[in-house]
């Protein structure tokens, strides 16, 4: 069984490209489920009910967050109400919605998905390693499949995470750099890992905004609007393949597709909620 996780979506170019490229690749690759971390989805800062349907509408079936996750005041009713909808695990007692649960496909075993914040050079959540594994137990009452997004800004932290969980779960998947890193592996006991997905969008960009405000912040220390670029759309990711009954990853590899291969150079939307 194949599972894709999309390193983070960004603005109207990022949602583009997965109502694009992803239908096809989950026909190509017979994928089973598909995460998402959504937290840049709209408008580059955070996520609203509409940009979640296109999300789900293209194919994806879970939703992960970050930083970004009280940017769109919409978020309060993704939080209360969608069970595919995940924010970080740990945010303080009280925090409306769900840090790790299990979504269902007809025909498919149940997978988890935990979504984890790292602390370093970030608002310091509680502390991601602690009651972690109280949350993997948990789910592995359900399912053996595991996905772990981490979002975290630290290579360290996520690496230290996917070695405290390896054997425990199928996926450890780093979010929020928005740079895909290159040292995918499978841990010994069967765990996959990569430290960052890199992120769906413009990557003719810093970090998918466009290029010129980003160097006039830096060099005058202003405050600036950073839109989201449009040039050279991706789709970054990882893919998996899975044993079903132990949740071990079989093998993994990095996904980077450009919607421009796929679709070719003329513009593909009007939308205006960048
Ligand atoms: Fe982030
Ligand atoms: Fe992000």
């Amino acid at each position: 069984m194949r599972i894709i996780f999309l390193g983070d979506v960004v603005g109207h170019k990022g949602r583009e490209c997965l109502k694009y490229v992803l239908p096809g690749l989950v026909r190509e690759k017979n994928i089973s489920y598909v995460v998402a971390n959504g937290e840049n989805a709209a408008g580059g800062s955070g996520i609203n009910l509409k940009c979640a349907r296109e999300l789900y509408d293209s194919g994806v079936d879970a939703i992960t967050m970050g930083d970004h996750l009280w940017r769109q005041k919409e978020v309060i009713h993704l939080l209360e109400n969608d069970p595919a909808f995940f924010r970080p695990f740990n945010y303080p007692p009280g925090t409306p919605g769900n840090g790790f649960g299990c979504i269902q496909k007809d025909g498919l075993p149940p997978l988890g998905v935990i979504n984890i914040q790292g602390r370093t050079f970030m608002a310091p959540l509680e502390n991601p390693f602690n009651g972690i594994e109280s949350a993997v137990d948990c789910l592995r009452q359900r399912t053996n499949l595991i996905i772990v997004d981490m979002h975290a800004e630290a290579t360290s932290e996520k690496i230290a995470m996917g070695w405290l969980l390896d054997g425990k779960v199928t996926l450890v998947v780093g979010t929020h750099t928005h740079v895909q890193t290159g040292d995918e592996r499978i841990l010994p006991y069967g765990t996959g890992y990569l430290t960052d997905a890199g992120f769906c969008g413009p990557h003719e960009s810093v970090i998918g905004r466009e290029i010129e405000p980003v160097i006039a912040g830096f060099k005058t220390l202003r405050p600036y609007r950073f839109p989201v670029a449009t040039g050279d759309v991706r789709l970054q990711g990882v893919m998996i393949d899975v044993d079903e009954a132990s949740g071990q990853c079989r093998s993994i590899e990095r996904i980077s597709r450009k919607l421009e291969d796929v679709v070719g150079t003329q513009a593909h939307s009007t939308d205006t909620d960048r």
